[in-house]
């Protein structure tokens, strides 16, 4: 029994036996290379597996190295990332290959402290590429081993507290601290998405039953109150010639920078039009209410003529555009149909 409260010995002994026998091939574990490792985390956060699977295989036949990511075009970028979202995601991952190759000549540093340099690389990015390609005894807490480790010490304490993840993090860099951290932490992972899910837990299968202390598993992890979802309005102009959608580039520093999306129509600007189509859509804690108003010549937008492209409907695929968009331009071309 050590300080984490369990008996952290027969716990990894009968985590790595039921992950040899159960865990999952995922195409990220079938390597050691930390910048195939980098990009895989980047994709995972935020985005589930069986998603970012196709994405990770089409990134790295794209882009093999860190030399050719630090090179890619902003458009190649976004053109591969289009559909995941979150777009910050690709950008940081371009900025991390290029700080390894004008830094450190393309070889990426061997601790987590080297590694958190990099560009949107916090404490679980940085232990999951130490583990992953050094197989270095680095800790990694992320939502399913945040799971598993509170229902593991049976922890009241809420999880997005500073203590919740002192002890969290505590926890795992304990159970890491042996010879297999790469086993280790990939096991942590597959039990809290194979057996130790958030509903239902399969406690009866699991391999841990016999250290867990969990007395009401489904509870845990306990969380703080969560604010409200907040709805918000963003309106967009349709601008259609029969053929044409007029289409704007996002400033580089916006969110979705550097994708194309409708133009931008001021959210407080009355424009005495109703609206022609909208589409509701999740980010993160907003729900955003996404709604399309007809333009005609007169109202035409006046951004920098650069930032603004007439696309032909046929050609659309060819600009990397966020998923809202693409699909309310689908609604707003069917809703120009029906209007015939
Ligand atoms: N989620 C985040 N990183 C992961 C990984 N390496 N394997 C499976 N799921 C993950």
């Amino acid at each position: 029994m050590d300080q984490v409260g369990i008996d952290s010995t027969a716990f990894r002994k009968a985590l790595l036996k039921w992950y040899r026998a159960e865990g999952r091939r995922l195409p990220w574990r079938e390597t050691d290379d930390p910048y195939a490792i980098l990009v895989s985390e980047f994709m995972l956060q935020q985005t589930q597996v069986v998603t970012a699977i196709p994405y990770y295989h089409r990134w790295l036949e794209r882009f093999p190295t860190v030399e050719a990511l630090a090179s890619a075009s902003t458009h190649d970028l976004l053109a591969l990332w289009q559909g995941l979202g979150l777009y910050r995601r690709a950008h940081n991952l371009q900025r991390c290959a290029r700080m390894v190759v004008d830094k450190w000549g393309g070889v990426f540093p061997r601790s987590v402290e080297g590694l958190r340099e990099l560009p949107g690389v916090g404490r679980y990015t940085a232990g999951a590429v130490a583990s992953f390609a050094y197989n270095l005894p680095a800790p990694v807490v992320d939502g399913n081993v945040a799971r598993v480790l509170s229902r593991v010490l049976n922890l009241q304490e809420p999880i997005d507290t500073p203590v919740g993840q002192a002890i969290l993090w505590d926890a795992a860099e304990r159970i890491a601290r042996c010879k297999q951290p790469r086993l280790i932490n990939n096991a942590l992972m597959d039990l809290g998405a194979v057996l130790c899910k958030a509903r239902r837990p399969a406690c009866g299968r699991c391999p841990v039953r016999r250290v867990c202390r969990a007395i009401d598993a489904e509870t845990l992890p306990r969380k703080r109150p969560q604010p409200p979802t907040q709805v918000r309005v963003e309106r967009y102009w349709w601008f259609y010639d029969g053929a044409r959608v007029l289409l704007e580039q996002r400033q580089a520093a916006a969110r979705w920078g550097g994708l194309w999306t409708l133009p931008t129509l001021d959210a407080d600007a009355p424009s005495g039009r109703e609206t022609f189509v909208s589409l509701r859509h999740h980010i993160m804690r907003f729900l955003i209410d996404l709604q399309v108003v007809r333009g005609d010549h007169a109202s035409l937008p006046q951004p920098p003529a650069a930032s603004r492209l007439w696309q032909p409907v046929a050609r659309l695929g060819e600009v990397p555009m966020p998923t809202p968009h693409r699909r309310v331009i689908g609604l707003a071309l069917a809703a120009e149909s029906a209007r015939l």
